[in-house]
């Protein structure tokens, strides 16, 4: 598979990325493995996922697998903290991109995944105490200390995404938001165009909806037979036929629908098919 750049001074990733919010309870050896078999070389994690336990999970089960460190890329969040019994001073669900916590939450990071550098750290949600310059004097010290190669953002609207831009002497490589043939909002609201502005590429989580978008007889899938392809990798081309550059972030736990997934880079949708599946999706034609 390609490595495509998410911004020209931003990290090369696999146009796919494996994501591992569901990578609990599973082989996460076999499942490194096979995505690297498949040619998807990046994996994006947040220090909460899996109650805090998923990066360590992946750090001790990356031991395994004989890889390179510089072959792949790691892409890690901060900034939300949950309720949990690892987080005994919380006592309510909130946001935190502090200096203090952005800085501790790489350290516990870097240790579970059990590499020295992220090539990728993104700040999870918009904050509303957010104090850009903070933020921005923080990824400055991180980048000068070699922790963390590149910076996005998460969830963040256009003009929140526009408002730490300009804090920041690099730019933002990607803000990760969920979009999908399920959840179309970003394809209209700014979203993708102000990152197409910034030449920025952004990220797509939950592609499938989170499995939603794969209920049999849905009229989303006409044209299986004429790509010779399965839903998973229509939904996956049909993100990545827009123009924006878009990485989805897949989540399956499933080795097979890894290896599936990674075969719609070799779709490329012609444009009415992609209208069709946008019609299908929305139940109407476009004005
Ligand atoms: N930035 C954020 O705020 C944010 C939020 C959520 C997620 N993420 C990232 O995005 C990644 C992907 O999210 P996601 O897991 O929701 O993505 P997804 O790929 O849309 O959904 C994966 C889910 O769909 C199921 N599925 C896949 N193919 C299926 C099929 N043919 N039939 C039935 N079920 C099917 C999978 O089950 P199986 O495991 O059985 O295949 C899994 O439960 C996460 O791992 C995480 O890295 C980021």
């Amino acid at each position: 598979m390609e490595k495509r750049h998410l911004h020209l001074k931003g990290p090369a990733l696999s146009q796919i990325v494996a994501g591992a919010w569901r990578w609990n309870s599973v082989d996460v050896a076999k499942l490194i493995r096979t995505s690297l078999d498949a040619g998807i070389t990046s994996f994006d994690h947040a220090d909460i996922y899996g109650d805090y336990d998923n990066e360590k999970l992946f750090g001790d089960a990356l031991k395994k697998v004989s890889i390179n460190r510089q072959q792949i890329q790691l892409i890690t969040k901060c900034g939300i903290k949950l309720l949990s019994s690892k987080q005994p001073s919380t006592w309510v669900k909130h946001y935190d991109t502090s200096k203090e916590h952005i800085l501790t939450s790489v350290d516990t990071s870097l240790k579970n995944l059990g590499t020295d550098y992220l090539d990728l750290l993104l700040i999870h949600r918009p904050d509303p105490l957010m104090d850009a310059e903070e933020v921005s004097e923080t990824f400055g010290l991180l980048k000068q200390n070699g922790k963390v190669l590149h910076f996005g953002v998460s969830n963040f609207t256009p003009t929140q995404f526009e408002m730490l831009q300009s804090y920041l002497p690099f730019p933002l490589v990607t803000n990760q938001v969920e979009l999908s043939l399920s959840k179309l909002d970003c394809l209209f609201d700014g979203t993708l165009d102000v990152l197409q502005k910034h030449k920025t590429s952004p990220m797509a989580w939950s592609p499938l909806g989170g499995g939603k978008l794969m209920s049999s007889g849905s009229p989303l899938w006409p044209k299986k037979e004429k790509y010779n392809a399965t839903e998973t990798q229509l939904s996956l081309a049909w993100l990545m036929r827009h123009p924006a550059n878009i990485f989805p972030v897949i989540g399956t736990t499933q080795a097979e629908r890894i290896i599936e997934s990674a075969k719609a880079v070799e779709i490329a949708l012609e444009r009415q098919d992609w209208f069709e599946m946008l019609k299908a999706a929305t139940g109407r034609d476009v004005a």
